[in-house]
C-alpha cells in the first residue's frame, strides 16, 4: 500500500510499500520520528484518508473499496478514535460526552461500566475543565469504547500530558487490550512506550523498517522518561 500527497514535483511520499498483516487483540505501537508516515497510516486503517495505491482490509472489510457513506459508517460503527488533545464537548459532563457517542452507536456498550473500566466511576458527573488531562484523555478512551469498535486508534494520547497522568492513560489502555481482548493501535514518537506493546511497528521514511513482538510487555508503571 502506498500513499502520495500532492502530484508532480512538489509530490510527498508519506507511505512507501507499507505490507502489514497485524492480528485481532493485540495493543500494537507504531514508532518512528516525526515525519516518518505514523499519522498518515493510522488515518487510512481509521477511514480517514485513502491509500493511493494497494488495499487495506480491517476485520474482514476492504475500505479501499468501499463508497464514502460506507467508509463513514464504518469510521462511526467500527473504529474508536483517540486524538492528543481530546476533543470533549466543554458543556457537557463525562458521562454526557460518553453518552453522545453511545447515542450514535449500533450496540454501544453500558456508558457506566465504561466509564468505570477506565477509573472514572466517581468523576461522571464533572465537567471537563474539573478534571485532570490524564482525566480527560481517559473520558475521550470511554467514547471510543462505548461503541465497542472492532479498533481503537489513540494517535499520541499522552503527547499533551505529563508523565504521571501520560502513565494512567497507558496503563488503562494496556487494560482494555488484556482485559476485554479490544485491538488497540497507538501512535507515538517515544521509543520508551514501545516497551508496553505486544507488538511494534516502526516506521521510517514511510517505510516499515522493522516489526518486532514483545513476549512480555513491560507494564506501564516501569516505564520512564
Ligand atoms: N495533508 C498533507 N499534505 C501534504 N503532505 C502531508 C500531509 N500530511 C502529511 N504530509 C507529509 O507526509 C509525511 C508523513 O506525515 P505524517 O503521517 O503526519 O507523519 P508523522 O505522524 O509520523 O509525524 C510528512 O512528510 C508530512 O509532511
Ligand atoms: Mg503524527
Amino acid at each position: 500500500m502506498e500513499k502520495l500527497y500532492g502530484t508532480g514535483e512538489v509530490a510527498v511520499h508519506a507511505l512507501i510499500d507499507v505490507c502489514l498483516e497485524l492480528p485481532r487483540g493485540e495493543l500494537v505501537v507504531f514508532v518512528g520520528p516525526s515525519g516518518s508516515g505514523k499519522t498518515t497510516l493510522l488515518n487510512i486503517i481509521g477511514g480517514l484518508d485513502h491509500p493511493t495505491n494497494g488495499s487495506i482490509t480491517v476485520a474482514g472489510q476492504d475500505l479501499a473499496g468501499l463508497p464514502e457513506a460506507e467508509l463513514t459508517r464504518y469510521r462511526r460503527q467500527k473504529v474508536g478514535f483517540v486524538f492528543q488533545f481530546f476533543n470533549l464537548v466543554p458543556t457537557l459532563t463525562a458521562r454526557e460526552n460518553v453518552e453522545l457517542v453511545a447515542e450514535l452507536a449500533e450496540s454501544p456498550a453500558d456508558v457506566g461500566q465504561v466509564l468505570e473500566s477506565v477509573g472514572l466511576g466517581h468523576r461522571a458527573d464533572h465537567f471537563p475543565a474539573a478534571l485532570s488531562g490524564g482525566e480527560q484523555q481517559r473520558v475521550a478512551l470511554a467514547r471510543a469504547l462505548v461503541k465497542r469498535p472492532d479498533l481503537i486508534l489513540a494517535d499520541e494520547p499522552t503527547g499533551s500530558l505529563d508523565y504521571e497522568t501520560g502513565i494512567r492513560v497507558l496503563e488503562t489502555m494496556r487494560a482494555v487490550t488484556r482485559d476485554s481482548g479490544h485491538t488497540v493501535f497507538l501512535v507515538t514518537h517515544n521509543s520508551e512506550i514501545t516497551r508496553m506493546a505486544d507488538r511494534v511497528v516502526h516506521l521510517r521514511s514511510g517505510r516499515v523498517a522493522e516489526i518486532e513482538v514483545n513476549a512480555e510487555p513491560v507494564p506501564p508503571s516501569q516505564l520512564r522518561w
